[in-house]
């Protein structure tokens, strides 16, 4: 493994744009974004977490090079995905004078990333950004294939655009100060992809997990990249969600239930929801007889050995959730088409698929039995 810095490209025709992954990105920016993206004013988004720990430096080197438009911090946590805060983020992105060809900077996770990318598809009719993520997950999932978003009072994300950021810089540096809890959410995305599509890749987290989770540089650029390559391959392939990227959900129509379930609140971050989904999904395929080999237990074995949560009746905090609600919340999911549920299933680590037949009816008794666990 070297330090090196990995760059993929995301082929999206003339909307392609390149992530680049590995340790001391931020405080080359401004040439990095130069390079590609020309003489830009930037004007720079962040929450109060992040604002702390990394916005002095990067605000200080576009200042010295007269490309800083202004500064807005948000308040962290998943309520600022509202539509209040994006109304408020449009104004000062007027005000900072940003106009067509100058840049967004969205630095921090995905919940500045989504609501970030959504102002920027729309102030005038669509500004360039560019997505500096500070989480793992945002490093390895959400900074990159332009889905953006807030949530509303019917459910997550339910409000939002597809907008293709014009570059990610993924600074492994960010992550020192990312709490473990975070960092451990962030690598179920991770291995998300091994799981879905990449049997090889899943072989080298479990022999590399500990360094990853160390915030070792060569292993979260390693582990990042492989990652990033997954997504960009997906998104190049189908844009817009109407095939193939369904893959990239598993785990998620699951998680999504019990993260509502649970309230959108620190009893279950959205990563430790999709661990448990996963693990579901892998049980489910092994009862409907269509995964094999002791996949089940190889998933479950490496996600409880890092300390994160496999069944429903890990949640912490109060009694766990019923069938009948779990699976109701799971009707209102975007992944829904026709009355039926889409879940992703496997036949084998790697070896996701999209399956539209199994009866509401076995969910529910698979459910129940689970909860129950
Ligand atoms: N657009 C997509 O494709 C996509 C994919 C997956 C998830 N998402 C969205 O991403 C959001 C979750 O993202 P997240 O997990 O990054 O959450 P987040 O943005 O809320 O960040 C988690 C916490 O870590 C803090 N933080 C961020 N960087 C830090 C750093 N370097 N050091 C210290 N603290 C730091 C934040 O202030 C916050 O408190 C959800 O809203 C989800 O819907 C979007």
């Amino acid at each position: 493994m070297s330090a090196a810095v990995a760059t993929i490209s995301v082929a999206l025709g003339n909307r392609s744009y390149d992530v680049l992954i590995g340790a001391g990105l931020m405080a080359d920016a401004p040439a990095l974004i130069e390079a590609r993206l020309g003489k830009a004013r930037c004007g720079i988004v962040t929450d109060a977490n992040v604002a702390r720990r990394q916005l002095a430096p990067l605000e200080a080197s576009l200042k010295a090079a007269g490309r800083h438009a202004g500064t807005e911090v948000l308040a962290p946590g998943e309520a600022t995905k509202s539509f209040a805060s994006l109304a408020r983020l449009c104004e000062r992105l007027l005000e900072m004078g940003l106009e067509r060809g100058d840049l967004v900077i969205a630095l921090g996770g995905g919940v500045i990333g989504d609501l970030v990318g959504l102002a920027a598809s729309l102030v005038r009719r669509g500004l360039r950004f560019v997505q500096m993520p500070t989480t793992l997950l945002a490093q390895v999932d959400s900074s990159v294939g332009g889905k953006t978003g807030i949530n509303m009072a019917q459910g997550k994300n339910l409000v939002g655009t597809f907008h293709q950021p014009s570059l990610v810089l993924a600074d492994t540096d960010s992550l020192a100060t990312l709490p473990a809890r975070e960092l451990r959410a962030g690598y179920v995305e991770a291995a998300k992809y091994g799981l879905l599509a990449d049997a090889a890749y899943f072989a080298w987290l479990e022999q590399n997990v500990s360094a990853v989770l160390e915030r070792n540089a060569a292993a979260l650029t390693h582990a990042i990249a492989v990652a990033v390559q997954g997504k960009a391959d997906v998104v190049a392939r189908d844009e817009t969600e109407t095939g193939d990227r369904m893959l990239l959900n598993l785990g998620h129509t699951f998680g999504h239930a019990l993260e509502a379930w649970a309230g959108y609140s620190d009893r279950l971050l959205h990563g430790e929801a999709v661990a448990i989904g996963i693990c579901l999904a892998f049980r489910l395929s092994e009862e409907l007889g269509l995964v094999g080999n002791n996949s089940m237990a190889r998933v479950e074995t490496h996600f409880a050995g890092i300390g994160l949560p496999t069944r429903i009746a890990d949640i912490a905090g109060g009694p766990p959730p019923d069938a009948a609600t779990l699976l109701k919340i799971m009707g209102q999911d975007k992944k829904v088409r026709g009355g039926k549920l889409t879940l992703i299933l496997a036949r084998g680590i790697g070896e996701a698929f999209i399956s539209r037949d199994v009866d509401p009816s076995a969910v529910l008794d698979f459910l129940a039995r689970q909860a129950g666990r």
